[in-house]
């Protein structure tokens, strides 16, 4: 395996959505699962799992689902895009491309990993209030995350996603998973049939840091 740097691939990482049905080596794969062990979580409780899905008919099973889900989103979505500057609905309108193919293709991955999070062992100290929760994801996405980078490393091409989690009653049948457990991502993994990983487009640090006071420049 060539090493490639953090920094690289930390620039480089982005969802990769068109890929080649060639089996994932199981080296490979163990590699990525281990990075993903590594993640931070709260209080080390490692209140996830993950299910390692290469199965034919559990993948269709899993695509049957997404895809209505998918078609749905991007309709709406595509509504909107007709107020858009041109170069940004175009931008839009690639990355749609791209995400209906996997919508219609996520049987063909070799791998779908299903992250799996236990509420019961999570504090999740933001539950409390007024607004929807996000702490309790803080100890499983850590882990997709890391999962996504060591794809990178390993030239695997990779998509964090989440709309199938509204299907959840219906994936935790499929896959066997524990009443008290709950589904956190879905990620299709395999190799990259188009160009794979490159350039991100973000905004910029001066946009989304500010320096000890909400709105204040950081670094001006
Ligand atoms: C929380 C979350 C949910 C996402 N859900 C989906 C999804 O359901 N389907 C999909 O194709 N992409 C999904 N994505 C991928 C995002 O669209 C993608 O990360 C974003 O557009 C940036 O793309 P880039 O990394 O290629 O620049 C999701 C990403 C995140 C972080």
């Amino acid at each position: 395996m060539g090493e490639i740097g953090l920094y690289e691939a930390l620039r480089t990482t982005r969802a990769v959505r068109r890929l080649r049905p060639d089996p994932v080596p199981e080296d490979a794969l163990r590699r990525v699962l281990e990075a993903a062990t590594f993640a931070p979580t709260g209080g080390n409780a490692q209140p996830w799992r993950v299910v390692v899905v290469r199965e034919a008919a559990k993948k269709a099973a899993l695509q049957a689902l997404y895809a209505p889900l998918w078609d749905a989103y991007a309709a709406h979505h595509r509504r909107l895009l007709g107020g858009m500057p041109e170069e940004a609905r175009g931008r839009q309108e690639r990355m749609l491309r791209a995400a209906d193919h996997l919508a219609h293709h996520l049987h063909e991955a070799p791998v779908i990993l299903v992250f799996c999070f236990e509420p019961a062992a999570m504090a999740i100290t933001d539950a409390h209030l007024d607004r929807p929760s996000v702490v309790g994801g803080a100890s499983v996405y850590p882990s997709v995350q890391n999962a996504l980078l060591a794809c990178r490393a390993e030239g695997l091409g990779a998509t964090l996603t989440t709309l199938l989690c509204g299907k959840e009653p219906e994936v935790k049948a499929l896959l066997g998973i524990p009443a008290s457990w709950g589904t956190a991502a879905h990620v299709p993994i395999g190799w990259p049939a188009g160009r794979g990983h490159g350039p991100l487009r973000r905004r910029p640090v001066e946009k989304v840091a500010f320096a000890d006071r909400w709105g204040q420049p950081f670094g001006a």
